[in-house]
């Protein structure tokens, strides 16, 4: 007899089907079944034959495929028993709730083993969220847990997987399918800017507006395994876990994070908007979640170590007149910070630097109308610092380690270090008037450690139980922890150490498959960017900021008449639109142009939109090409106009309709069409906004 269990959100099925009481395949996943489906013969129909050169029968790709049944590819759950002897588990099930959601347990009597999968579907954001466990009856060692295992749709040709670098995330990597596994494992010990633990997976044809994607997510920040394996006989599985051989020490339960899944037939759009309003409206929570994001303005860029009241106060001043509403504090303020080779954990206010504390400058923030926040890398340690010389015992991994920026990281897994932690930051919060962290962690770990990544959430959850209304920015030399697990915590990301608006455009492009515009810091660089060296005009720098929780972080005092005309305009605009775009989807757009970058913001209610194009480069063509919409209703009437058609140049000679008047066009006509542009420089943006009549 089989077991069939069925999961529906409107807009996808997931079938569960088991032999007997075995542990179950994922026997369909896609498209939303009709409701009378027969999901006997949906298991039965789906059975693969057995020919030459096979077993007997085929070996079924279960949620956690076993080593014990002749699996012929990456088993699901590799475990040992203290002694190191190898256990080959197979489970029967032990127990089902199909109440909310699906819980299904599985025992294996010999082994002294559980393992229990959950599956929640959430009918609004379209993601489910899928979750293992192991326990055991007594500490046994853990190699490898996969999360509920997934098949891939057989009709893809490629898989798309994020990498990256210290100012340059997101990085899309394609990858072809054939035999064999695609092996992502991440031992960094942190999310990384290598390694977002994300994968699309486009059946063919697929684009951003159209076609079908299945998309994934591992939520945790301590370096995650994806395999993606196409095994012998044809089918395709993917697994994520942890890092393997993250946890030291045996144990009676392991447990993996959750996996966030998705399919999509409205192209990598569809999987982009659900794990934004996923991210957005229920893993972050919001202190207030109904206030506007601030405008931020951050001052590392523009005096680095080196703080000095009046400076600050005069820059904080510039700042509010530029529209700034949140000025943080970046690294410096503590220890003898003059540099980055000391100080780290010695979370004490600077009396060289701030001889009152930091509240003279705190209290001329918020006489500018502005909040405050502060810049923290509590994991860390610099070998020179107070802490280190009183516990040196505290730093993680071993005393002849390779340092990371001159510092090493505090063992979070030591209840001592998380108690001193607790206890600075609790202190400076309690004193002083801080409505957020910037929340840094500036290297990889000496090894991946599960144990540490857990010490780090229980900090950060303690803090926020005492703190509830201070937000926290996740940073890690940019964008280097971001994940859901982090976001479950925080409330920003700072995406990029790059404010390069030209690299910006791109990493915030491709970020957009996942992160909303409420958590994607984006700030104004200087004119001469620090990480590329490119000078870039301000209106590209800031309509690029502008396109995410805006910011600046250049030095206000660099700003001449036009620079400040043009900032204050944009965040004007920003301000006057945010309602309405922080609860926006960021769709892709499918350029004809490679060299033209573009996104279209649409309401909640789809009653509005703006589209940003930002020309990276200079096209091979001399018009720019028409720029096709999406998510429009095609009866429907839109007013579109070009917010910014007064920066067009003078070598922008024609009367192209968009540079003198507000268009009123069809949906149809914008999906089929799309939108005529004039011709502008390379590294400038158009805005267009679109009202529907
Ligand atoms: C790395 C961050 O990404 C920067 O924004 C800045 O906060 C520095 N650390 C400070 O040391």
């Amino acid at each position: 007899m089989n077991r069939t269990y069925r999961l529906d959100d409107g807009r996808q099925t997931l079938v569960l089907a088991a032999t007997a009481d075995r542990l179950p395949v994922v026997a369909y996943w896609g498209a939303s079944l009709p409701e009378g489906e027969d999901l006997d013969a949906v298991f039965d129909a789906g059975q693969i034959d057995v020919t030459g050169g096979m077993l007997d029968e085929n070996p079924d790709l279960s949620i956690c495929p076993e080593a014990s049944r002749s699996f012929p590819g990456q088993p699901g759950l590799i475990v040992r028993d203290t002694d190191g002897t190898p256990l080959l588990p197979k489970f029967y099930l032990a127990g089902a709730d199909h109440a909310d959601g699906l819980a299904l347990s599985y025992s294996d009597a010999e082994n002294g083993l559980t393992l229990t999968v959950t599956f929640a579907v959430d009918v609004q954001t379209h993601i489910v969220t899928c979750q293992t466990t192991l326990d055991a009856d007594r500490p046994v060692h853990l190699h490898w847990l996969a999360a509920p295992v997934m098949p891939a749709p057989q009709l893809s040709d490629e898989m798309i997987d994020v990498s990256g670098r210290w100012c340059g995330e997101f990085q899309l990597s394609r990858t072809a399918w054939s035999a064999g596994m695609r092996y992502r494992e991440n031992r960094t010990g942190r999310t990384g800017h290598e390694h977002f633990p994300a994968l699309i997976v486009p059946c063919r044809g697929a684009t951003n507006t159209a076609g079908e994607a299945y998309a994934f997510h591992y939520g945790w920040s301590g370096g995650h395994r994806m395999i993606a394996e196409e095994l012998p006989d044809g089918r395709r599985q993917v697994q994520w876990g942890h890092a393997a051989r993250m946890e030291s020490e045996p144990q009676r339960q392991f447990k993996t994070a959750p996996l966030y899944i998705t399919y999509s037939d409205r192209g990598l759009n569809g999987c982009a908007v659900a794990f934004q309003r996923h991210l957005r409206d229920r893993i972050v929570t919001w202190p207030k979640p109904d206030a506007p994001r601030p405008v931020h303005y951050n001052c590392w860029e523009a005096v680095y170590f080196d703080h000095k009241l009046p400076v600050l106060k005069d820059i904080a001043e510039r700042a509010a007149k530029l529209g700034a509403e949140r000025f943080v504090l970046d690294d410096g303020w503590f220890g003898t910070r003059d540099d980055d080779t000391r100080s780290l954990s010695d979370w004490r206010i600077d009396a060289r630097k701030y001889p009152d504390g930091l509240t003279p400058l705190i209290a001329h923030v918020h006489g500018l109308g502005m909040t405050f926040g502060l810049w923290f890398e509590p994991e860390m340690i610099n070998p020179d610092s107070d802490i280190h010389r009183a516990h040196p015992e505290w730093a993680l991994g071993s005393e002849d380690q390779t340092l990371g920026r001159q510092q090493k990281a505090l063992n979070m897994a030591l209840p001592a270090v998380r108690a001193f932690l607790y206890e600075r930051m609790s202190a400076i919060l309690r004193d002083n008037d801080i409505d957020y962290i910037k929340w840094d962690h500036n290297r990889v770990l000496p090894m991946p450690d599960a144990a540490q990544t857990r010490g780090s959430y229980a900090l950060i959850d303690r803090l926020r139980a005492e703190f509830p209304h201070v937000e926290i920015e996740s940073c890690a030399s940019g964008g280097g922890r971001i994940d859901f697990g982090i976001m479950q915590r925080t409330q920003r990301v700072w995406l990029s150490d790059s404010n390069d608006a030209l690299e910006r455009l791109r990493i915030q492009h491709d970020a957009a498959l996942f992160l909303p515009l409420s958590v994607t810091g984006s700030h104004v660089g200087p004119r001469h960017c620090h990480t590329s060296g490119r000078v870039i005009d301000i209106s590209m720098r800031a309509w690029v900021a502008a396109q995410r929780h805006m910011g600046f972080e250049m030095d206000p005092r660099e700003l001449d008449d036009h620079e400040t005309a043009v900032l204050t305009e944009v965040t004007a605009w920003w301000k006057a639109n945010r309602d309405w775009m922080q609860m926006a989807d960021i769709l892709r757009l499918d350029s004809a142009d490679a060299a033209v970058i573009a996104e279209q913001q649409m309401a909640a209610d789809k009653s509005r939109f703006v589209v940003f194009a930002g020309k990276a480069a200079t096209s091979a063509q001399i018009s720019p090409r028409p720029l096709r919409l999406t998510g429009l209703e095609r009866d429907a009437m839109y007013k579109v106009d070009l917010v910014n058609r007064n920066t067009a140049p003078g070598l922008s000679r024609g009367t192209q309709a968009l540079k003198s008047r507000v268009m009123t066009l069809s949906g149809a006509y914008l999906m089929t069409h799309g939108v005529t542009l004039p011709w502008s420089f390379p590294e400038r943006m158009w805005v267009v906004e679109g009202t529907r009549l």
